[in-house]
């Protein structure tokens, strides 16, 4: 009761889990807008591989994930007591990562008698932008572009869903990361083509557009990654000068984005769509960013991009689209398990 005798409700208060992939992150979202606190600790240890290692990462989630949990509360200056429900990522992911976040989420809700919410990470990263940017128009595009998934969605509201287009496939992060490689640049490779790339020629190899111009809305991108990688051999190995990994970095992003931007459009265009809504880690790439965003004015379509904290696997989207659930009045699932193929991960993939 406030001082005139009124009920005041208290906003929704919900703790994300997300354990996904080699991110592990907690956070703690306040009326489903309000970030009370939002804690990502990066797995450095993948570096030293040149890519996720499953086995280590569920362990690393195993030891990062209670002291960040227990943190994230701190900062949000609340007893896990004043939490209204628990959302963890249920899939789609490395199987033994997520079943890491799914039964510490199962363990606090039984302790603390809080209902716990299994979220689709995919339906995370089609919402992310709505955090900093708050409800969009529809109908929308989303797409989502990370290390695991190219995803093209027609988006009519929460849990309203048709699936356009995916990568038959590498993802569009993934060829950013095994071109890397093979240039001898590290993991992940997207932030340091992505600079590279601003120094060198975008048309210096002419590299495939995958699918471009062909029928619907999917993408493709092992074809151009060997074609990437086939000009590299021909330079033997490691290390090549910086002016031709430049021009590779230039004109492999050229390639990368023109696929993006054009089967994107595409899709705007056939839904008449309001908004397109970008997530996913490749979402922070400079040459992809600008090209929507001037495609986009042209077009009167809103563009929402999240920003890099949001873009790449988070808590806090996990945590939003937890709210949304709560909302909607979905019971709490002790049957919760961990699922790794979006195929079957409830989403209306087609
Ligand atoms: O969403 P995310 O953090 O994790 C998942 O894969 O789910 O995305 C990471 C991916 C990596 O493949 C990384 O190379 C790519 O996003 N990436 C980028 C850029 N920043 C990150 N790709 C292109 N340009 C970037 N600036
Ligand atoms: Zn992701």
């Amino acid at each position: 009761m406030n001082g005139s005798g009124m009920a005041t409700a208290t906003p929704l208060r919900v703790l994300g889990i997300e354990t996904s992939c080699d991110d592990t992150s907690v956070a703690v979202l306040e009326g489903g807008t309000r970030l009370l606190s939002h804690l990502i600790a990066a797995q450095d240890v993948h570096r030293l591989y040149g890519g996720v290692v499953p086995e280590l990462a569920s362990r690393a989630h195993l030891e990062l994930l209670p002291p960040l949990a227990r943190r994230a509360l701190e900062e949000a200056r609340l007893e896990a007591g004043a939490l209204d429900a628990i959302a963890v990522t249920r899939a789609p992911g490395l199987v033994g990562s997520l079943v890491v976040g799914v039964a510490f989420a199962k363990a606090w809700g039984l302790a603390l008698g809080k209902p716990v919410l299994g979220v689709n990470h995919i339906e995370g990263h089609l919402h992310a932008t709505a955090l900093e940017h708050g409800p969009c128009e529809y109908p929308a595009i989303a797409l989502v572009v990370s290390g695991g998934h190219t995803e093209l969605v027609r988006v009519d509201g929460f849990g309203l869903y048709r699936w356009l287009g995916s990568t038959r496939d590498d993802a569009a992060g993934e060829a950013y990361d095994k071109v890397a490689k093979r240039l001898g640049l590290g993991f992940p490779g997207g932030p340091v083509l992505d600079a590279l790339a601003a120094e060198g020629r975008r048309d210096a190899f002419d590299f495939p557009r995958p699918m471009i111009g062909r029928p619907g809305f999917d993408f493709s991108f092992s074809g151009l990654k060997t074609a990437v990688a086939n000009a590299i051999a021909q330079h033997g190995d490691p290390p090549y000068p910086r002016a031709l990994v430049a021009d590779l970095a230039a004109s492999f992003q050229a390639a990368v984005v023109d696929t993006l931007v054009a089967r994107t459009l595409d899709a705007i265009d056939a839904e008449n769509a309001r908004t397109l809504n970008l997530g996913g880690g490749v979402a922070c790439n400079r040459e992809l960013r600008a090209r929507l965003a001037s495609e986009c004015a042209a077009r009167g379509v809103t563009l929402r991009i999240p920003s890099p904290r949001l873009c790449a696997d988070n808590a806090a989207m996990i945590a939003l689209v937890g709210t949304w659930i709560v909302e909607r009045g979905d019971p709490s699932d002790p049957e919760l398990d961990a699922v790794a193929a979006l195929e079957e991960s409830g989403l209306p993939i087609r």
